[in-house]
């Protein structure tokens, strides 16, 4: 079937089946077209607790549908490649985190969204990209943190926040591989543009940084900034958005540089228009999860939502 043919398909199944397609980022530039609602994790977590439709197609990794369903158990949830796993969430097995936590017990558990639900059992609150900080300044200064499973971003916040949050060794295989002297050589090339990244890259990237946000907060950042030419440290899958938003103004890559396809993310891009199309048609592959399960990973996001809009991070 041809994309056109596929894409009018999904839009009837759509219609027909009172489903809604929530797309991350990072998404195929077709599938960002076809998704009713196109945000970051935080965003995306929010949307899904407040879904109505009848289906929720989870466009984005396993951990982001697996979310989705712990938000909103009623509704049927569905994931185009079941396959569509995170490196940092594979970084983080739950009973090698649960010795980790009986070995500090004054510590309270943080996890990054990025992580299995088993994990988000193990921990006291879930944060994301977009409110991490925020999250961990609310507590008070005194409250010992085991911070999982992205040692990158808990750096980023250790030292924005001054703490000292005992971090877990996982990274994003996408994010941790982009090099700081990748970025210098761009530099050269555009001396005008300004450096974008995300917290989940290394941090001798994160120096070359003028600006180190979350997916929205990148294209909040470009939206809001005169410069006209970007440096844009994530995966590829923003660019789309980006463009679409800045029609007249110029994103650079690392793939630009190298002409190779290293800020794709091997899991996101596993979702293809097709597999999107006969997942609506069959309705699978479906997130199936018990309720004991979805009752232990629940409380720390709703934590997670509470403090972000007592925060005025979210509404
Ligand atoms: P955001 O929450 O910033 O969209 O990030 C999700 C992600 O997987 C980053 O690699
Ligand atoms: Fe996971 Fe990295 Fe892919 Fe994001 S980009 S889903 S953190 S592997």
């Amino acid at each position: 079937m041809q994309q056109q043919e596929l894409s009018s398909k999904i839009k009837q199944l759509k219609k027909e089946k009172n489903a809604i397609i929530l797309g991350h980022y990072y998404q195929r530039a077709e599938i960002q077209d076809l998704s009713d609602y196109i945000g970051d994790s935080l965003a995306l977590a929010q949307q899904a607790a407040q879904a109505t439709a009848d289906i929720i197609v989870f466009c984005g990794v396993h951990f982001m549908a697996e979310t989705a369903k712990i938000l909103n158990p009623s509704r049927k949830v569905l994931i185009p490649d079941m396959q569509a796993s995170c490196s940092l969430a594979e970084s983080c097995d739950a009973e090698e985190l649960a010795k980790f936590k009986s070995q500090h017990p004054d510590h309270i558990v943080i996890s990054y969204i990025n992580c299995s639900a088993a994990v988000k059992a193990q921990s006291d609150i879930i944060c994301t990209s977009g409110n991490a900080e925020k999250i961990v300044a609310s507590l008070p200064a005194e409250q010992k943190i085991i911070f999982a499973p992205d040692r990158n971003l808990g750096s980023v916040i250790n030292k924005l926040t001054g703490r000292n949050m005992l971090l877990w060794d996982g990274t994003c295989y996408v994010h941790n591989d982009m090099q700081a002297s990748m970025v210098q050589q761009l530099k050269q090339l555009y001396p005008e543009a300004k450096v974008i990244a995300h917290p989940e890259c290394n941090p001798e990237l994160l120096n070359e940084a003028d600006f180190i946000g979350s997916t929205k907060a990148m294209l909040n950042y470009v939206k809001q900034n005169t410069c006209s030419q970007y440096i844009v440290a994530t995966e590829s899958g923003i660019i789309h958005q980006m463009q679409k938003e800045n029609p007249n103004k110029q994103f650079i890559t690392f793939a630009d540089l190298r002409n190779c396809a290293c800020d794709d993310c091997k899991y996101m891009k596993l979702n293809t228009l097709e597999k999107l199309y006969n997942c609506l048609e069959t309705e699978s592959s479906e997130i199936i999860m018990s309720p004991q399960m979805i009752e232990s990973a629940r409380k720390p996001i709703e934590k997670m939502l509470e403090i972000s809009k007592k925060l005025g991070i979210i509404r």
